[in-house]
């Protein structure tokens, strides 16, 4: 069979882990041909694709990024979207496409699915937010990263007395604040799912602060944080050509605030894409790896219309219908243990 792949949206470390798990399944156990698009659905448009098979993939497992490039276009953004796609498929004796993306990607897939073309998704993102599978490749290595810069954060600000603020992803959902936030003892986690109240915020740090004590305070804060109504003015938000909020600034805003408030020397540091970059964990390759493999089964199962998911320690397929419709946040259960650990 000749399966056709691309990689959509944010780059994710795992997704080169997922090629090569599509390319081994598919050449070693079922005689398939891999085509991977170049730069997501914008190399199907444009008809740009390299053969993915065993040999290429070499050395590809613990190397960050996608060897076949991603871009943010999708194919109903442009009239004649569809038709080239299907002109591309049509071309190459396409049976089947594998899209590995985020909601915007996902949501494409689906909408193709619809459309009557043979697709499967797996799903990917750093922020974890992907609704019916528990995990999302990239997740895992952007937590470590952001453990790894607050628990060097933490040597500073105690030396300096001072209170660090660390902005870390997450446009809809807290879940990397949250894990990271757990993990390297943050005073406060800020998510997006629930509004911070900023006197609360600097109360906080004034008790840790207060009675000469010479504490120093890290907040960490998902991009996405939001503060309660007439608390702080968050300015304008600029919106990328494909219609994406550009985010990044709740940090300094925080920072400043602090500063003023409070008195004590408040420093920023935004994490960016460093979270995004760089090589896989291990949990991130395995996750990649099975995702990849499972995907192709789901192809010579004809199972169009689904995505591969994490479920109760394995990997199961759900439709992307349900996948899409919406976002994971973080759960009610682990806001509540992070709460229980601030101060
Ligand atoms: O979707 C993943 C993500 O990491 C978001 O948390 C972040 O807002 C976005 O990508 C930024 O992506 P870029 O700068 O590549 O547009």
């Amino acid at each position: 069979m000749r399966i056709g792949v691309l990689t959509g949206g944010g780059d994710s470390p795992g997704l080169n882990a997922v090629l090569r798990g599509i390319a081994r399944r598919g050449e070693r156990g079922y005689g398939d041909e891999i085509f991977g698009f170049l730069d997501g659905w914008k190399g199907v448009m444009e008809d740009r694709a390299i053969v993915l098979d065993v040999e290429r993939c070499r050395g590809i497992l613990p190397r960050g990024g996608t060897i076949i490039g991603t871009s943010r276009v999708q194919p109903f953004a442009s009239p004649d979207g569809l038709d080239r796609v299907r002109a591309t498929m049509t071309r190459h004796d396409i049976e089947a496409l594998i899209c590995i993306g985020g909601e915007g990607t996902l949501s494409a897939t689906r909408e193709m699915y619809d459309a009557g073309f043979p697709v499967i998704g797996v799903p990917k993102t750093i922020d974890n937010d992907i609704g019916s599978t528990e995990l999302t490749f990239g997740f895992d290595t952007a937590v470590q990263i952001a453990t790894d810069a607050i628990d060097r954060l933490h040597t500073t600000a105690e030396s300096h007395h001072r209170v660090m603020v660390v902005e870390v992803m997450g446009r809809h959902a807290g879940h990397i604040a949250t894990w990271a936030g757990i993990a390297g003892g943050a005073t406060m986690t800020l998510v997006p799912e629930e509004t911070f109240d900023i006197d609360e915020v600097c109360k906080r740090i004034l008790k840790r602060h207060g009675g000469g004590r010479r504490f120093a305070s890290i907040i960490v804060v998902a991009e996405g944080a939001l503060p309660a109504d007439g608390t702080i003015r968050i300015p304008e938000r600029s919106v990328d050509e494909f219609g994406h909020i550009r985010l990044g600034g709740i940090g300094q805003l925080i920072a400043d605030e602090i500063e003023a408030r409070t008195g004590i020397e408040t420093r920023l540091t935004i994490l960016g894409h460093v979270q995004r970059g760089g090589t896989p964990t291990a949990t991130d390759r395995v996750l990649s790896s099975w995702f990849g493999t499972a995907a192709v089964d789901a192809v010579h199962d004809g199972a169009f219309g689904d995505m591969v998911a994490w479920r109760g320690g394995r990997v199961v397929r759900v439709s992307l219908a349900e996948a899409t419709r919406e976002l994971k946040t973080v759960s009610p259960e682990l806001l509540a243990v992070r709460r229980a650990l601030f101060g």
